[in-house]
């Protein structure tokens, strides 16, 4: 590739023939203001916001739009420029209803940062205000006011390149131009909250996260998303430890700048559920509460003694809980059968433009940590009905719940000995003997390998609930009853363990994952 020599703001520049001058001065972490251009997104060039003084070049040039040429001279501070953009904003703020004390933008908006940047005038517009729609219903979960909309045509162009299904569109011209869905359309696709994270302002919000809690109240955690074996990389944002949203992470070899609706609000039937906050066991017909070390020697005794046994681990458990897992389940019975939750559905077109069709966003790495016997979760979920086993120990599934539900039921309700491990009371819980209290994936620490190999970290966003334990400690302290040497006092003392005994993850260590993650092998 031929390289193109330039200045900016008279920093020497080197970057690849072919590139736009917004391109060449963000590689060299050089900020030019805009709002139009996304580097997803086809060029538009209609804010003029990114406008830019070149040398030998009479008029400013937009950034996003011109290509770089070998010598290439480039002022993005000039007093030329500044006025410029100054006027830009003034002009972009005519009609603008600023509204931002009541605005779900503020804090995160590009109107408010540039203003206060290159503005900062009271307005001189006496004027009336042109006036547009607001809070009009554009879909399931994105809400609309025009008369704050820049009309940048962002969202638009998603919905044209990136899905595909073309529901929005600009309509009118000039002071009446704004953007609208095609007739007898809504905006419902499986990716459609895209278009609230690209909208550079508060025209477009998400109707699930608004007014819940002010942008800058949020603690943001960088993880990843638990929604399936893709592994798009997320920011948790939580208020007084409990979620407010997810939002994408840009990770290019993952999920680009996008996430599906689906995962976005996966976190709602995990997290918002009455918590178990102590371990129970059954007397006398029901569940009543103990303390730990009473129901962990009662789910080691059971388990010894109810011969042939299955175990049955959550794809939402991380890498280091599979490996304590597999090994705990030898360690109770050589012969014992485990696997991992897996199970498949039909996606659409749009969905596979990023979802994959399972929801165990760990499956790969649990069987790579051993969680995983001939055949898979289906035959083992068929041999369990069938009445194979006599004891199970299932982690974070409710099987209850699925399709086959009552048969599943039937099959645990013979079981001579259950132990469940979950963060509620599911159906399932209710037929153990023994109920270990435990962690969701926004409490824990770990790593979770995605469908294609990728090792990624997650990281606490919340605190757990007093009387729940993180499912590796569980692990770990039944281990050590049932006679191993443990000494984990972290999920990453675990993960050493990993990269020394399991060879695709050999060298690995949270370090070297950092937040975009490893694909082991291909790590520099
Ligand atoms: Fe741009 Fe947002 Fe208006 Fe769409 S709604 S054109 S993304 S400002
Ligand atoms: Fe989450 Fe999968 Fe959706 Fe990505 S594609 S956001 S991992 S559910
Ligand atoms: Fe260049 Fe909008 S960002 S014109």
């Amino acid at each position: 590739m031929e390289s193109v020599k330039l200045t900016i703001d008279g920093r020497e520049v080197t970057t690849i023939k072919g590139k736009t001058v917004i391109q060449a001065a963000a590689e060299s972490a050089i900020a030019i203001p805009h709002y139009c251009y996304h580097p997803k997104l086809a060029i538009a060039g209609n804010c003029r916001m990114c406008l830019v003084e070149i040398e030998k070049m009479p008029r400013l040039q937009i950034a996003c739009n011109t290509p770089v040429i070998e010598g290439m001279a480039v002022k993005t501070q000039s007093p030329k420029v500044l006025e410029a953009r100054r006027a830009v904003m003034e002009f972009l703020l005519i009609n603008h209803p600023l509204d931002c004390p009541i605005c779900d933008q503020a804090g995160e908006c590009r109107l408010q940062d540039y203003y206060m940047e290159h503005d900062l005038k009271t307005s001189r517009f006496e004027e009336r205000k042109e006036h547009d729609r607001k809070r009009e219903i554009f879909g399931p979960y994105v809400v609309f006011d025009g008369e704050r909309c820049i009309k940048c045509t962002r969202c638009v162009r998603f919905l044209q390149e990136v899905t595909h299904t073309e529901e929005l569109t600009v309509v009118n011209r000039g002071d009446h131009s704004t953007i609208a869905l095609f007739p007898d359309r809504i905006l419902d696709n499986a990716l459609s909250v895209n278009v609230v994270d690209i909208c550079p302002v508060g025209a477009l919000t998400d109707r699930d996260f608004r007014f819940k809690v002010r942008a800058w109240y949020l603690k943001n955690t960088p993880s990843v998303c638990p929604g399936c074996s893709t592994g798009c990389n997320i920011t948790v944002g939580s208020y007084q430890n409990l979620i407010a949203r997810f939002k994408p992470r840009i990770n290019e070899e993952v999920n680009s700048h996008w996430i599906c609706d689906e995962g976005r609000y996966c976190f709602h039937p995990l997290t918002e559920v009455e918590r178990l906050t102590s371990p129970l066991v059954r007397h006398e017909g029901g569940l009543v509460p103990t303390d730990w070390e009473t129901a962990l020697q009662a789910a080691l005794s059971g388990l010894r003694a109810a011969l042939p046994l299955a175990g049955v681990l959550s794809g939402r458990n991380t890498n280091e809980e599979a490996f304590l897992f597999a090994r705990l389940m030898k360690k109770i019975s050589p012969a014992a059968a485990v696997e991992v939750f897996y199970q498949e559905r039909e996606l659409t077109e749009v969905e596979k433009i990023l979802k994959s069709p399972d929801r165990a966003p760990n499956f790969r790495g649990a069987r790579e940590m051993g969680v995983s016997s001939d055949g898979g979760f289906a035959p083992l979920l068929r041999q369990l009905v069938e009445g194979k086993f006599r004891g199970a120990y299932i982690v974070g599934e409710d099987l209850v719940s699925l399709p086959k539900g009552e048969k599943i039921r039937g099959a645990l309700e013979k079981l001579s000995f259950l132990v469940v491990q979950d963060t509620h009371l599911t159906s399932t819980a209710r037929l153990a003997h023994v109920v270990l209290p435990a962690t969701n994936f926004a409490e824990k620490e770990g790593t979770y390998t995605n469908r294609k190999g990728r090792v990624q970290k997650l990281n606490a966003a919340l605190v757990p609930p007093a009387g729940a334990l993180q499912d590796w400690e569980i692990f770990a302290r039944l281990q050590g009853k049932a006679g191993d040497k443990v000494s984990y006092l972290t999920p990453g003392q675990i993960f050493q363990a990993i990269s020394n005994e399991v060879p695709r993850y050999r060298g690995l260590t949270y370090l070297r994952i950092g937040d975009l993650g490893v694909q082991p092998g291909e790590e520099r």
